[in-house]
């Protein structure tokens, strides 16, 4: 086992959360989409694929370095919302959670000198960056236009999603 019990440990809470994340963002693509605002609900549903991949990358570095894997119990997430601006505003604050999440694994590769982890950790810390900053844009963009132009914004709202837009890249 090349990572540390307590690594390991919080490396599969990390798992749980990323799939959690996932299952927030199937219900938040579900919101959307009773809403018949289908690029917003499209957006979401790759966001959650994405969450996923994240999970499923984070799973087998538990593989590879020969530890044990152990996905803990998913809390149900928030199905209901009553506005946008609600639904991404959770989503803004996940994103802000998973990165203090991730900042947590850093700290604990960094104490124990773990080198191979910190560099595994530098992908998801970009990665983040890029995760917030697009749901900020996408939160200000639902603040400005206000619940009543929200389909105005539906035309736009996978631009957001930048270069790699529909398609997760090789590396997620
Ligand atoms: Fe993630
Ligand atoms: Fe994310």
């Amino acid at each position: 086992m090349m990572i540390s019990k307590k690594l390991n440990d919080t490396f599969n809470a990390q798992v749980g959360n990323e799939f959690g994340a996932s299952m927030q963002y199937l219900q938040i693509a579900a919101y959307f989409d009773a809403m018949s605002l289908s690029n917003f609900a499209t957006f979401f549903f790759l966001q959650a694929q994405e969450e996923n991949a994240h999970a499923m990358k984070l799973l087998h570095y538990v593989l590879e370095t020969g530890s044990p894997l152990q996905i803990p119990a998913i809390p149900q997430q928030k199905a209901t919302f009553t506005s946008a601006e609600e639904a991404v505003t959770a989503a803004l604050g996940w994103e802000k959670e998973v990165t203090r999440q991730i900042y947590n694994l850093m700290d604990i590769a960094v104490e124990e000198k773990d080198y191979i982890s910190q560099r595994f950790l530098d992908w998801f810390i970009s990665e983040q960056l890029e995760e917030v900053s697009t749901m900020e844009n996408l939160l200000n963009l639902v603040k400005l236009a206000g619940e009543k132009n929200l389909l105005m914004l539906d035309n736009r709202v996978m631009s957001l999603r930048g270069p790699a837009a529909g398609a997760p890249t090789a590396s997620e």
